[in-house]
């Protein structure tokens, strides 16, 4: 299996080195073997070799310039080749526009390519039109890294609950927020729990798509496409971050015996990210620190929560890995 990679910075670099941390496991236990032929990034040049590249060496290179793979042609091109199976993108992406990645994708499906993306925008923007150029051509769209990570929070409800039908899903689908309202409940300020986020590198230096609750919304948006077929826009959700919450509020919840969440849910109505009170009974209000969770209200089997990281470099390398051992199996 021969990939493309859109992005090399802490995601990208984790899953190459999986694929060099389990080239024999994959072989013996699936018989794969997932060859990096293509790398493509934003100010360090890009990488292609038809025969597969070193990974070792690339992990190796801080800028890929003079490295004998090195080459000038645009990852456009380089995406459409015949060698190319399947195309990643790990880089960032614009959640009201998609781009770069949504173009990727269209450029990759419609050339029959399989699409694998840990990105949120293009989906957040276009997952139907994504779905139905896949369909056209034959080719797969997956996307588990999108949403929480490695933890199977779509194959889940796409694959496991298949039968089920779905007709909620809620969450804690950002761990940065998650994070600092558990801080909080020690009587931390929101603005010092921000600050310990950012220090232990949870939050980012901007820390506005977070707290705000875009990140969260950019999630719903790729679930209510895939669980209920619907494409929503940013500007139809119901979105409020965290950013007014008070030690005060915290103790007036825990003194009801409630826990402040921000809670990310969709319906075959719509979807909204909030800061609910939620009851101690309630599996999310349990959910502490960095850590993510999703409940699936269904109509066989009541409500399946599924807790577990939500983000990381490793956890999301396993979710494209993932991706890739389903596209295999799908032969
Ligand atoms: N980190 C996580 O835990 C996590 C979890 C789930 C999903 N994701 C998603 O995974 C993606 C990558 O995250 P990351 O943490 O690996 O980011 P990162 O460390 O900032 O790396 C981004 C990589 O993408 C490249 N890049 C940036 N703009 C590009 C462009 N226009 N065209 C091509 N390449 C471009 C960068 O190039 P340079 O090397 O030249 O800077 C870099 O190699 C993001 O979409 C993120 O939302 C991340």
């Amino acid at each position: 299996m021969k990939i493309a990679l859109n992005g090399f910075g802490t995601v990208g670099k984790a899953f190459a080195q999986i694929l060099i941390d389990k080239a024999q496991t994959l072989q013996k236990e699936f018989d794969l073997d997932i060859q990096i032929a293509a790398i493509n990034t934003r100010t360090r040049g890009t990488l292609f070799n038809p025969e597969g590249l070193d990974l070792s060496k690339v992990l190796a290179q801080s800028n890929f310039t003079g490295m004998a793979d090195a080459t000038q042609t645009a990852f456009k091109d380089i995406i459409t080749h015949d060698v190319i199976d399947v195309v990643l993108d790990v880089a960032p992406t614009d959640i009201q526009t998609g781009q770069p990645g949504l173009d990727i994708c269209r450029q990759a499906l419609s050339a029959g390519k399989d699409v694998v993306v840990a990105s949120k925008g293009a989906l957040a923007v276009a997952f139907n039109e994504l779905q139905e150029k896949a369909q056209q051509t034959r080719s797969h769209l997956l996307y588990e890294g999108s949403v929480m990570a490695g933890t199977p929070a779509i194959r889940l409800a796409k694959q496991d609950l298949a039968g089920c039908t779905i007709t909620e899903a809620r969450g804690i689908l950002n761990g940065t927020t998650n994070y600092i309202l558990t801080q909080m409940e020690t009587g931390m300020t929101y603005a010092d729990a921000l600050q310990q986020a950012q220090e232990l590198g949870y939050a980012e230096p901007d820390p506005t798509g977070d707290v705000e609750g875009w990140d969260a919304a950019a999630k719903i948006l790729i679930l209510s496409a895939a669980l209920f077929g619907l494409q929503l826009k940013l500007s139809d959700l119901d979105v409020t971050g965290i950013t007014q919450i008070t030690p005060e509020d915290i103790a007036a919840a825990q003194a009801a015996g409630e826990r402040y969440k921000l809670v990310a849910s969709v319906t075959a109505q719509g979807g909204s990210v909030k800061p609910i009170r939620l009851p101690l009974i309630d599996p999310l209000a349990n959910v502490g620190g960095a850590t993510n969770a999703i409940t699936y209200r269904t109509d066989l089997m009541g409500d399946v929560t599924l807790i577990g990281a939500g983000a990381g470099p490793r956890q999301t390398g396993f979710a494209l890995l993932s991706d890739l051992i389903d596209i295999h199996r799908r032969g």
